[in-house]
């Protein structure tokens, strides 16, 4: 099966945004990653509510929602309405994640959950059949263009046995450092999405990468 492409906008051009979106709407990609920081639980502020409107009605792709904040639950009403497909929040930002996976369900998302560089895949085993998806953070949240963390790769084969021996259908997605390279490395690994940000709207030819990236 092709590999899920989820380009992330952080990197896009924000002075000349519709540009970037139509570059997406036209490419291969299968989803638009939008990360939400808050300067609290990442060391860093991305984009609000307010942006994220204009970036929802710039594309025809499934929006792919990762918060890097804290208390995400408190922002279901407002993911929704941006129209989000996937609502994606960090296991280290939810000390009652359950719940919030079923407050996303029930608002009519797909949940999903991402763990830190630091956070061993085995801390997912009571949830990993309620999630839509799991996100394996391969740097530290908080910033574009930052160096894939080799062991990551490890983590993907440790959560592709787990979804294995647990029937769940979760699919597993990885963000942070993915290029052709890395890329290529984490679908051999098992990895189901890539999220890429530098690698896509840095090259001379995004669209191209794009399509290279459903061929891995
Ligand atoms: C990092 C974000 C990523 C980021 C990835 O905290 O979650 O989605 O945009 O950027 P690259 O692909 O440049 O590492
Ligand atoms: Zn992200």
């Amino acid at each position: 099966m092709k590999p899920i492409v989820s380009p992330s906008i952080l990197s896009a051009d924000f002075a000349h945004l519709s540009k970037d979106m139509e570059m997406i709407n036209r490419s291969e990609a299968d989803w638009v990653h939008i990360d939400i920081m808050d300067g609290v639980f990442v060391p860093n502020i991305s984009f609000g509510f307010p942006v994220l409107k204009y970036v929802a009605e710039l594309t025809s792709k499934p929006l792919d929602v990762h918060l890097m904040i804290v208390q995400p639950e408190k922002f279901i009403p407002e993911v929704k309405a941006l129209g989000a497909d996937i609502m994606n929040v960090h296991y280290e930002a939810c000390p009652h994640l359950h719940r919030v996976i079923q407050q996303i369900k029930e608002a009519g998302m797909k949940p999903a959950v991402t763990i830190n560089p630091a956070t061993p895949v085995m801390l997912l085993q009571d949830i990993i059949r309620d999630v839509h998806m799991v996100l394996i953070m391969s740097v530290n949240p908080g910033f574009g263009g930052q160096k894939f963390i080799e062991h990551s790769l490890e983590k993907v084969k440790e959560l592709r046995a787990m979804i294995d021996r647990t029937g769940s259908k979760a699919l597993i997605q990885v963000d942070g450092g993915v290029n052709l390279e890395t890329g290529a490395k984490l679908i051999e690994a098992g990895a189901d999405v890539l999220v890429a940000g530098n690698a896509i709207f840095a090259a001379d030819n995004p669209e191209e990468v794009i399509k290279q990236m459903k061929s891995l």
